[in-house]
């Protein structure tokens, strides 16, 4: 692993009676891809809730380089560099493109009131930096959201809209990324296509962390560094995408024991 970005030690989060995560040890290198997976319920989305300060873990520590993000507010976690998205869509369909992708920009924009008022020219220029800005990410996925950048979102495909999720995500150019099951509800070509624009911007952002949540193994296969495994809120494996086939708790666990 490169030297390692986000650390997170014995991390727990308890909801009442239940261990939602059980003392998880993951780290994360600069530029690496971790592929997490684990059967419905083991932890997965309430890790990422975690690290982004949704939840106030229990237990344990959250660094992502020097700094500490334990139980850090949403907004300062978003600021230190870590972006998501979420597993059910989060786009304001009825609002266009731009507003949606801006949207995971807001909290790094720091003009304050004074500007905001009485500086129009400069506002007038961020605004313009950042419709150029949003405009070449979303070219980036494809040309056709970026030419409809005013367009209300609830008029593109279902991997269009995954793309501007990512593409808000991305906006506020994060060093980790956290996917939350990018291509759930749609179809296997569509999977392919975003797991390619995966790839596609993996290598132009080559610091980039991205831990990317799936239930398909074969995306995991094709786009993971390394692959980590949880079952109720444990860590079960670490390791290779091969050995993770052929580890024996993991396919009882995850793979209901048929390898
Ligand atoms: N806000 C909450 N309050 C109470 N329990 C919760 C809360 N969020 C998650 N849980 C519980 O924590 C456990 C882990 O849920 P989580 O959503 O993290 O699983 P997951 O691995 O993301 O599953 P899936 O693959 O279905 O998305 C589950 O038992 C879930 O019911
Ligand atoms: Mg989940």
């Amino acid at each position: 692993m490169n030297s390692a970005l986000l650390e997170c030690g014995g991390l727990t989060m308890r909801f009442d009676g239940l261990v939602a995560l059980d003392g998880l040890d993951v780290q994360v290198g600069k530029g690496e891809t971790i592929g997490l997976v684990g059967p419905n319920g083991s932890g997965k989305t309430t890790f990422f809730n975690v690290v982004t300060g949704l939840y106030t873990p229990s237990a344990g520590s959250v660094r992502l380089g020097d700094m500490d993000l334990f139980a850090k507010s949403p907004q300062v976690i978003g600021r230190s560099g870590v972006a998501r998205t979420f597993q059910r869509s989060r786009l304001m369909l009825d609002q266009s493109v731009f507003d949606n992708i801006v949207a995971g920009a807001l909290s790094r924009l720091d003009l304050g009131l004074v500007t905001s008022l009485f500086c129009r020219a400069r506002w007038r220029a961020e605004l313009d930096a950042m419709i150029d800005n949003a405009r070449s990410l979303a070219r980036r996925f494809n040309p056709a959201i970026a030419d409809k950048l005013f367009q209300p979102a609830g008029a593109f495909t279902m991997i269009d809209r995954r793309r501007i999720e990512i593409c808000r995500a991305l906006i506020g150019t994060p060093r980790l990324l956290l996917l939350d099951e990018p291509s759930a509800g749609m179809t296997h070509d569509e999977t392919r296509q975003l797991m390619d624009d995966l790839l596609a911007f993996r290598s132009e952002m080559p610091d980039l962390a991205v831990i990317l949540v799936e239930h398909e193994m074969d995306v995991i296969r094709r786009v993971s560094d390394r692959c980590v495994v949880l079952n109720f809120g444990r860590k079960i494996f670490e390791g290779s995408f091969d050995d993770l086939i052929a580890d024996a708790e993991v396919q009882t666990a995850y793979l209901g024991g048929d390898a």
